[in-house]
């Protein structure tokens, strides 16, 4: 297994700080933690001080990656599985450790160029709780919650992924929704069915990022947020197949997406887990809110 314990944090490069804080607090729930030298600040969404650092940066994307390991020697451990896989790794520099509020690790690069940093140590910032998302977020053992990377070439991501840093593969998705090739690989590194995905055919390195409430009420009320303030939504509430999730998809101010969802399975035992290729992508739901109205409005024309 991957020494890898969770996904720890992600660096978004934003042009909109302040939608960002906008967004990320009064819809989303997260709390904001502290002010980055370099400009931009932090999220929180539970005990940990840094889960999203949201920085300046034209590039509207994801910069960087953190995943959490044990300690220093289990740095040096995935250090030298990286290494036997041809990937490079750097220690940290005492910058970016007092950056990221962490004690030590290291940065590498996946295929697709987005920088990765394994870390050990980071900081706790107390009990979290949110005014807006009251129930809190599941995160503990499970981490910050899930991500979707860009995969140039879906082969040498996932063959990063699972030889590189030691993830498992939960299962596929492969299908097609309306002309559009839907290629998904689902990987864990501890019992939540995926901390990392990857997908093909995508404009930015990350397509979206997804946070799981405690409560599926807390699901509703940020849905009920999220259109009162017009936030662009792609898929309204549904199920996905594989993860369980009951959850729906909208938009960042940087154009890429969250998933808010509740009721994400776990993978308990790896050796019990059968690993599916799935070839829908929701049991229900997670219909684009235009094509749903378009039915919808049809449908009552055509009774009045
Ligand atoms: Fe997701």
């Amino acid at each position: 297994m991957s020494e890898v314990k969770q996904l720890c944090y992600l660096g978004f490069g934003v042009s909109d700080l302040d939608a960002w804080r906008d967004v990320g607090t009064r819809l989303l729930g997260l709390v904001e933690g502290r002010e980055l030298a370099g400009g931009g600040f932090t999220l929180r969404h539970d005990e940990y001080a840094n889960r999203f650092f949201v920085t300046p940066d034209p590039s509207d994307d994801l910069l960087f990656v953190g995943l959490e390991v044990a300690d220093a020697d289990a740095v040096a451990a995935l250090g030298e599985r990286l290494a036997a896989h041809g990937v490079d790794s750097t220690p940290l520099d005492d910058a970016t450790i007092a950056a990221r509020q962490v004690e030590g690790g290291i940065s590498f690069q996946e295929p697709g160029g987005v920088r990765f940093e394994a870390v050990y140590g980071p900081a706790k910032a107390g009990a979290f709780s949110s005014p807006v998302c009251t129930g809190g977020f599941k995160t503990g053992d499970l981490g910050l919650g899930h991500f979707v990377l860009r995969a140039d070439d879906m082969d040498t991501t996932l063959d990063f992924l699972l030889n590189g840093l030691g993830f498992r593969l939960s299962d596929r998705i492969i299908c097609d929704i309306g002309g559009y090739h839907v290629n998904i690989a689902f990987t864990h590194c501890n019992p939540r069915h995926h901390s990392i995905a990857v997908g093909g055919n995508l404009p930015k390195h990350i397509h979206h990022f997804m946070l799981e409430a405690n409560e599926i009420d807390d699901v509703g009320k940020c849905w009920d947020r999220i259109v009162d303030a017009g936030l662009p939504v792609w898929n309204a509430i549904g199920r996905h197949p594989n993860d369980r999730m009951i959850s729906f998809y909208a938009e960042t101010p940087s154009g890429f997406q969250f998933e808010y969802g509740w009721g994400g399975l776990e993978i308990l035992n790896d050796d019990e887990w059968n690993t599916f290729v799935y070839d829908r992508i929701s049991d229900w739901g997670h219909e684009h809110p235009a094509a749903m109205c378009k039915k919808l409005f049809r449908r009552q024309k055509e009774s009045s």
